[in-house]
């Protein structure tokens, strides 16, 4: 049972971080998983459609600061143009 869960768990950390990531290898990608999994697992870009994402792009931003992880404008510039490409 221990087996099965652990290899259950293998692949959804896979299914986050690796393969299903669109353009896992650009560096967008690698900055949005960096930057959004420091305080939960990394949600998918297929999670919202792109207003959604704007609303919480806004609502992380206040987050962030308010833990003193705020991120250049540049970085949100490249996370929030990735989270569009690949939105719902
Ligand atoms: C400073 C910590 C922190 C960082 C960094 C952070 N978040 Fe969050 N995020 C939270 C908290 C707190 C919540 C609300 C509680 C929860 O769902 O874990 C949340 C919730 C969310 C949710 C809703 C989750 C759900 O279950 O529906 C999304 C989507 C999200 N964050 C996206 C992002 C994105 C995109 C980034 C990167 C730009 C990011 N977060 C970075 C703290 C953070």
């Amino acid at each position: 049972m221990h087996k099965v869960l652990f290899v259950l768990s293998l692949m959804v950390t896979q299914t986050v971080w690796g393969m299903d990531l669109p353009d896992a290898d650009s560096p967008a990608a690698r900055l949005f998983a960096e930057r959004c999994s420091a305080c939960h697992a990394l949600p998918h870009p297929k999670r919202l459609d792109w207003p959604h994402w704007q609303h919480m792009l806004r609502v992380m931003k206040q987050r962030m600061e308010a833990r003193g992880m705020a991120m250049p404008q540049e970085e949100w510039r490249v996370i929030a143009a990735y989270l569009r490409n690949h939105a719902r």
